[in-house]
């Protein structure tokens, strides 16, 4: 999460309903959707509300034939606030069609000032989601324990197979955290199934000693137990705040290991390691980011081939002043199949589903693809490169001004790397590279050798530009290029 929100949802001393604070903008009736419609900055082939402010995807799961995407959503702004679960259906993950609002407070109930993140299950052939709700407290409960929100977790189950109408199971079915701990954070339930058990990891936070999850279990996805502190920051992991909290945490199985993520300080982790199933303790091996750009709180599901997507909730990197003008802020990030390498490091591609958006191939190699055109901020790249004795520099940046929005290079002195924005990250690929790059309105999705990968936003004002993908680096080295135009998925820019 950004820093505002963060410090907020950490303070938790406010209601979960933010003043909105913009001035000509404050009624959404004011923000034409044609301009939304307009907005060159907007994407055109990745999902996000009609307008308004979205963050984490929530329970995305494949269902009957289709694809259920749900995610946090202010239906009264651009900024973060007042959590209600947006709904949209999908046949490939890739075309969307917006749904109503799925879940939303209810007034006197555990969510009444918001509905948090959670994830969706299958019990009895129905599907349910398990959420995180919260409240302000009672004035009993503000003398005895401050101000902040009540977060606890929930459960509401679908009533038909179009996942378009729910109800709630009354009361939280975990209503505090375990008494002993002194927790800090207490959201983003993510229940699995083994044997006759239901688990959850539950986010937090541990004072003194900074992000952890918990683990809780159930038999009946109604009456749970706290089992034991399930992941926690150790020392290694320098960066640390009295308020820190591990959220959204997930945790399953992939290839021959088991797979955690969680994320903090505004970045996605992930673990791979062996799960002790009998003992239900994790033992990690190997970790690190799953996206070093603006990338947060992912979540998975399986598709309809049985394969781990990751999605990710693609942030705002412009102030809050600004996206609250536009009248929109975050989008969806494309669905990303997760592998496991035989090293226990992590693969990423973008699901095959949106190579039906292609249109337009073009390629060429060395010189002839000294500069790549991508109208409408609106393509996909593919770059083979030879990582040997020359330095190489592909720039992204627009038609219309000089601003570089984006730079991938190599430097010869270190030929295990790739630069992403002049910082190094190690691939293991051997003697050739391979960049992809989705460029879409105001955000390029990279991924270098199936294992950086990088969510990078830019911005400029004024008319729509071109995309231009520029090689600078020696023209031998470049192998290969392949570019297309990518269809939009809908009319306008509205996705719906
Ligand atoms: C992550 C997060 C979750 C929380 C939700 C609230 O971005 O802070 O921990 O459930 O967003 O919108």
């Amino acid at each position: 999460m950004n820093q505002s929100r963060r410090s907020f949802l950490a303070s938790m001393a406010v209601a979960a309903t933010l003043p909105h604070t913009s001035f000509a903008e404050a009624d959404p009736a004011l923000r034409p959707a044609t301009a939304l419609a307009h907005d060159p900055l907007r994407p055109q082939f990745h999902l996000l509300p009609a307008r308004n402010w979205m963050n984490d995807p929530n329970g995305p799961i494949f269902w009957k034939g289709k694809y259920h995407m749900f995610f946090q959503y202010n239906p009264g702004g651009a900024i973060w606030g007042d959590m209600h679960w947006a709904h949209a259906v999908s046949e490939d993950m890739i075309h969307w069609r917006h749904l109503p609002v799925a879940l939303a407070p209810t007034p006197g109930g555990p969510d009444a000032d918001g509905v948090f993140s959670g994830t969706a299950f299958v019990q009895d052939g129905r599907v349910g989601m398990m959420f995180t709700g919260v409240r302000k407290p009672t004035p009993e409960e503000a003398a005895h324990r401050g101000s902040s929100l009540i977060e606890s977790q929930c459960i509401a189950m679908a009533d038909n197979d179009d996942l378009t109408s729910f109800t709630k199971v009354k009361d939280a079915v975990i209503p505090a955290p375990p008494p002993q701990l002194q927790t800090n954070g207490f959201r983003d339930p993510s229940p699995w199934k083994q044997g006759d058990w239901w688990y959850t990891p539950i986010a937090s936070g541990i004072a003194g000693t900074g992000g952890s999850i918990l683990l809780y279990r159930s038999r009946d996805l109604r009456q749970w137990e706290f089992v034991h502190t399930f992941a926690q920051r150790q020392q290694s992991f320098e960066a640390y705040t009295p308020w820190d909290v591990w959220e959204c945490p997930e945790f399953f199985a992939l290839g021959n290991r088991h797979v955690l993520i969680y994320s903090t300080y505004g970045k996605a982790f992930w673990q791979t390691g062996h799960f002790d199933a009998e003992r239900l303790l994790f033992h990690p091996e190997r970790e690190g980011i799953l996206d070093y750009g603006s990338f947060y709180a992912p979540k998975t599901q399986l598709d309809a081939h049985g394969n781990r997507i990751l999605w990710g909730w693609i942030q705002e990197s412009r102030s809050s002043a600004e996206y609250d003008a536009a009248g929109w802020s975050g989008m969806m990030s494309l669905p990303r199949v997760l592998t496991m390498a035989d090293d226990g490091t992590l693969r990423y591609r973008v699901a095959d589903e949106a190579l039906a958006l292609r249109k337009q191939e073009r390629s060429a190699v060395g010189a002839n693809a000294a500069t790549v055109k991508l109208s409408d901020c609106c393509g996909e790249a593919t770059y083979r490169v030879r990582r040997g004795d020359k330095a190489l520099r592909l720039v992204l940046r627009g038609d219309r001004t000089s601003d570089i929005w984006m730079t991938v290079s190599y430097d010869p002195k270190h030929s295990g790397q790739i630069q992403l924005d002049y910082r190094p990250f190690e691939t293991s690929s051997t003697g050739t590279s391979e960049i992809r790059l989705h460029v879409d309105g105001s955000l390029v999705e990279v991924i270098v050798d199936g294992q950086i990968a990088w969510s990078h936003r830019f911005y400029y004002k004024g008319a729509q530009q071109a995309a231009l993908l520029q090689w600078e680096g020696d023209a031998a080295s470049l192998l290969e290029a392949k570019w297309w135009q990518m269809e939009p998925i809908s009319a306008d820019r509205l996705t719906t």
